[in-house]
């Protein structure tokens, strides 16, 4: 990977945000090191300089209530003087067991079990081996193949690299990713790929016909499942399914026997306004089994979940009765006890209707600075998009407009992030979600803490817009 020095320009805007080049004994996952966060309070982050940063993205959607929150410190300082560990094949604790009693409940009979782990991608290795398992133990052996999508994320070990279809993540492991049992399907993305003389539900039919034919393809009684995300994430930036769509992938699963799989790392947990996005954005339709992590610890503990339907408890519990999985770390009582006290502050504070009111204030703030007709950035802003406290904004720079800007080679939504970060404003920017091959795109994310303000909405969008206009008239010859 490039120095960071080699990929600035001379007064970028993108050098404050990677200098000074520190030294660090970590292998960071960017070429510089970024700033230290030395302390936090709600959705604001102090820096090792003394600044104070809004952070409009909780890290990466995941920090849901903010930092700080007394409810959780409390709970967790609890827990420590109680019991911090125990090995989850010897022994269980509370926190896990109450966890896990109060997803059951809350998914209002959709999920009869659920496993935990201690991540997003951990909860994705978690649903695979799952839903495998349920076929093994059902004496249906041969079942070995999963349908996922391209442009999708589904973690970042090499089974959730194979099963997700993300060109840039793949790129170096391609060769060592397992090219048998995953198999692909085209995004349901209609802003991008639905055809001009197409209606929605003729998209949706053609959809739904790829993954019937894929089936027939593969030989229908050797696919295990159909996995999506329910609303994606930073692949293509907050893409919701077309209507319907999502009922007509599980139609096609059940015609032939195979599970309905949903990660809703990203999307779920409240982010869209809705406990789970499938309830929003998803149909209604609720899957056999579901991942779920971000939003579950809020950020003050690694955790995640794998949640099952009861079709797929009762194949577990009738044969082998125990889950074939673990980890060292599973239903670590810290963790549980994090994620129970963040899931308690966002029933008793009334957070989800927070984040759908304050969510659909920033969608609409960002549509009028950003997309109306006077709005200096509206010839680039391709879609704005999203619901609840999670909103992308998608860039395209193939217009006649975009002729007099020139990037110098770097990518338009890193250096908004940067400008942005330099503005005391976490973003999170990403590129080539707008076609299959990954090679284009620019969009950023906003998904702030659910219990943020109308006065910080309005200070991110403010931030978000003035920095995107800088960076629209720096870049302009
Ligand atoms: C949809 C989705 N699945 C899986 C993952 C992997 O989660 P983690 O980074 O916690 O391993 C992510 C992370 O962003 C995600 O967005």
């Amino acid at each position: 990977m490039a120095p960071a020095a080699s990929i600035e320009q001379p007064g970028s805007t993108a050098s404050f945000a990677r200098s000074p080049l520190k030294a660090t004994s970590i292998l960071h996952r960017t070429p510089w090191r970024p700033p230290v966060a030395t302390s936090a309070e709600g959705l604001y982050l102090t820096l090792e300089d003394g600044r104070t940063v809004l952070d409009a993205v909780g890290g990466a959607a995941v920090a849901c209530i903010g930092n700080g929150h007394p409810a959780v410190r409390k709970a967790l300082k609890d827990q420590v003087d109680k019991l911090s560990y125990v090995y989850n094949m010897q022994l269980s604790n509370e926190p896990a067991e109450e966890l896990a009693k109060l997803l059951i409940e809350q998914s209002n009979g959709a999920f009869d079990l659920c496993g935990f782990v201690s991540g997003g991608t951990e909860a994705m290795e978690g649903v695979m081996k799952l839903a495998r398992q349920y076929f093994y133990e059902t004496k249906q052996p041969q079942r070995k193949n999963f349908i996922a999508r391209h442009l999708s994320f589904h973690g970042n070990s090499i089974a959730t690299l194979s099963l997700a279809s993300h060109p840039t993540r793949r790129g170096p492991y391609e060769d060592i990713l397992n090219h048998d049992n995953f198999h692909h399907v085209s995004p349901a993305y209609a802003k991008r790929f639905q055809k001009p003389d197409e209606t929605e539900e003729q998209y949706v039919e053609r959809l739904k016909q790829e993954l019937e034919d894929k089936f027939l393809e593969l030989g229908p009684d050797t696919v295990i499942g159909f996995v999506a995300e329910t609303v994606v994430g930073a692949t293509t930036g907050v893409v919701a399914a077309p209507k319907g769509y999502f009922k007509a992938m599980k139609s096609v699963c059940d015609k032939y026997g195979a599970l309905f799989i949903l990660d809703e790392v990203m999307s779920g947990m409240g982010r869209l306004g809705t406990l789970h996005a499938w309830e929003s954005f998803g149909d209604n339709v609720a899957p056999d089994i579901q991942a779920v992590a971000k939003g579950l610890g809020g950020g003050y503990a690694s955790i995640g979940a794998v949640l099952m339907s009861k079709k797929v408890a009762d194949g577990i519990r009738d044969n082998a009765g125990l889950w074939k999985h673990g980890h060292t770390y599973q239903a670590h009582p810290l963790a549980c006890v994090a994620s129970l006290a963040v899931q308690k502050v966002i029933d008793e504070e009334n957070l989800l209707e927070n984040a759908r009111m304050q969510g659909g204030y920033l969608g609409a703030l960002l549509r009028e600075r950003l997309d109306s007709p006077n709005a200096a950035a509206a010839p680039f802003v391709f879609d704005i998009r999203g619901g609840g406290a999670w909103w992308g904004v998608e860039f395209d720079f193939t217009g006649p407009e975009a002729a007099r800007l020139d990037f110098k080679g770097q990518q338009f939504a890193m250096i908004v992030q940067a400008r942005c970060l330099e503005k005391s404003l976490i973003v999170m920017g990403m590129t080539g979600g707008a076609n299959i091959s990954g090679t284009v795109g620019d969009h950023l994310m906003l998904s702030p803490a659910y219990n943020v303000t109308k006065e910080q909405v309005e200070s991110i969008v403010n931030i978000f817009v003035e920095s995107i206009e800088e960076v629209l008239r720096e870049y302009a010859f």
